[in-house]
């Protein structure tokens, strides 16, 4: 009957989009209402934490400058990607990422465990003239980062926008944002409460000059926590299926 019938759906343009438009929503609920059952599609990993606000200031001026467009930060699964690089990335490094770093250009290697890979000196002098570590990088310079004074009178108002988009900053971290934020970036402080909300974050004078906090200092900081916060050494995905 049905094929019989089929030559009214082929010579009607109409019925045709019709019948395309309703296999392309069947298609879509069979595929999307699973995930909805599911109690959380991407699972929980130890050690993954929000952003410090300092490090969130520096992810804002990676997103500004526009380095994702030369850098991406996933570690495929991949034997040559491992060797490189360091464990594949995990969902749940990036769970907090407002947006997602991934990307897929790569005219510079892949950042997603550049932390602690070089000093804070490395970076500062990298950032400033790649030429001057790296003779054959044709990464451009960005020498202003070091003078430019870091604003972040927002502090508390962005952890409070990305709370509203589920990243879970408590009241806690969220009153003290920019405290935070100015702490993390002074040298030789008692950093014991900072380090008690934002586990492994890197502290001290990032930039060289203890004499004023500047972009280059948040961005640094943000770069040394890639890929840092969770500890591969005792990481063992076994733990997390159920
Ligand atoms: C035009 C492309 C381009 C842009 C834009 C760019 N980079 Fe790079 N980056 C490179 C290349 C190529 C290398 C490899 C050579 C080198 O180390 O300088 C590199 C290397 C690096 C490294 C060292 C990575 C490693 O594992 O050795 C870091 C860190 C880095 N870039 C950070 C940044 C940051 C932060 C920005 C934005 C402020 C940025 N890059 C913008 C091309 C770029």
């Amino acid at each position: 009957m049905l094929l019989k019938k089929h030559h009214i759906v082929e010579k009607n343009v109409f019925v045709l989009v019709l019948g395309i438009f309703l296999t392309i929503i069947i298609g879509g609920i069979v595929e999307i209402v699973p995930l909805f059952t599911m109690e959380q599609t991407i699972e929980k990993v130890e050690g993954v934490r929000p952003y410090s606000p300092l490090e969130q200031a520096g992810r804002n001026i990676y997103l500004r400058e526009g380095c994702y467009n030369c850098h991406s930060q996933q570690i495929r699964p991949f034997r040559d990607e491992v060797e490189r690089y360091g464990h594949y990335s995990l969902a749940a490094e990036s769970m907090y990422d407002h947006p997602f770093q991934w990307g897929s250009k790569r005219t510079g290697p892949d950042l997603a465990r550049v932390g602690g890979k070089y000093s804070n000196d490395w970076h500062v002098a990298h950032l400033i003239d790649p030429r001057a570590v790296v003779p054959e990088s044709i990464m451009p310079g960005y020498p202003f980062l070091a003078e430019r004074e870091l604003k972040f009178d927002d502090a508390q108002a962005h952890l409070e926008t990305l709370k509203m988009v589920g990243v879970p900053y408590t009241d806690e971290q969220i009153e003290n944002a920019k405290a935070d934020l100015y702490l993390q970036a002074m040298a030789d402080e008692d950093y014991e409460e900072l380090l008690a909300r934002y586990p492994n974050a890197a502290t001290g004078d990032f930039d060289g000059n203890p004499a004023k906090l500047t972009e280059m200092d948040a961005l640094v900081a943000y770069l040394q926590v890639l890929g840092r916060m969770v500890d591969f050494t005792t990481y063992n995905p076994q733990l997390n299926l159920r």
